[in-house]
């Protein structure tokens, strides 16, 4: 059975079939990017593209993400009609925590939507999204996780990296993680819909703990430096500036400025 086939069997003990087409390629540039390709052509709501391998792999913030042999490189299409799209990379950030805890396995969250386990990165997502004058036409959810991965072929990112083969219990085939996957994202995208401060809160439940924790934001505007206050009911991230007042930030990267416990290790 090829690893489509696979992948159906297994979304199949979770629920109802699979509404939309699944392609599974060997190897291929970027799953967002083929699928942003297929999404401007009209394909529907909820299909996904994966692949074993990425030769151009892309990360937030204009970085790469090695794409190895042993991963999980996945995305799916959602053409939301719900307000608060800005929420989606939150929900994805939980639906991977959700999974790995499905292994035994206990990952948190950091803003926007890294995954860690013990402070080391298990996965990433990246979201990107088309708009016109009717709102959002389309996100792409692009989801990869260090599933199997050899951490020698991550290079120098090995050091910060971690895989669900190393910490679980009972280490998962990559199928069954894309199917926890994109069965935990259709759940949460019914709360997006309907209730989406649950996801905020299933988000906050799931964070790395640097509430009122003095961190560094990079975002494109400049460095900001301050405490962390709090998500708000949109995702964005709210920042109490050094210099005084509230800042709110919708993109950037976040580092926490004195690092304690085994949540801190910078990513
Ligand atoms: C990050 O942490 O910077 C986000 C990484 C997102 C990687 C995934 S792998 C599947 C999809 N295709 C890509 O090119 N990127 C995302």
């Amino acid at each position: 059975m090829d690893r489509e086939a696979r992948l159906r069997r297994a979304l199949l003990t979770r629920g109802p079939a699979w509404p939309a087409p699944l392609e599974w390629r060997g190897s291929l540039s970027s799953t967002n990017d083929v699928l942003k390709a297929k999404a401007r052509l009209g394909t529907p709501e909820w299909a996904g593209v994966l692949a074993d391998t990425q030769t151009g792999g892309r990360g937030r913030e204009g970085r790469a993400w090695a794409s190895p042999p042993g991963g999980l490189y996945l995305s799916v299409l959602l053409r939301p009609r719900f307000e608060q799209v800005g929420l989606v990379p939150l929900a994805a950030g939980v639906v991977v925590a959700e999974v790995a805890g499905e292994y035994g396995v206990e990952a948190r969250v950091k803003w926007p939507n890294d995954v860690l386990v013990r402070g080391r990165k298990l996965a990433g997502v990246l979201t990107e999204s088309s708009s016109s004058s009717r709102g959002v036409d389309w996100v792409v959810v692009g989801v990869g996780v260090n599933v199997a991965v050899d951490q020698a072929s991550l290079g120098p990112l090995a050091e910060t990296a971690t895989s669900l083969h190393l910490e679980a219990d009972r280490p998962p085939a990559v199928e069954d993680v894309a199917a926890g996957v994109l069965a935990r994202l259709s759940v949460w995208y019914d709360a997006l819909e309907g209730r989406p401060s649950q996801v905020v809160d299933a988000w906050r439940a799931r964070a790395v703990p640097w509430w009122g924790q003095p961190a560094q934001v990079r975002t494109t505007q400049g460095v900001l430096r301050g405490t962390l206050r709090d998500v708000d009911e949109t995702g964005a991230l709210l920042v109490d500036r050094e210099e005084g007042g509230v800042q709110r930030v919708l993109s950037g990267e976040v580092t926490q400025l004195r690092p304690t416990g085994p949540d801190s290790r910078d990513t």
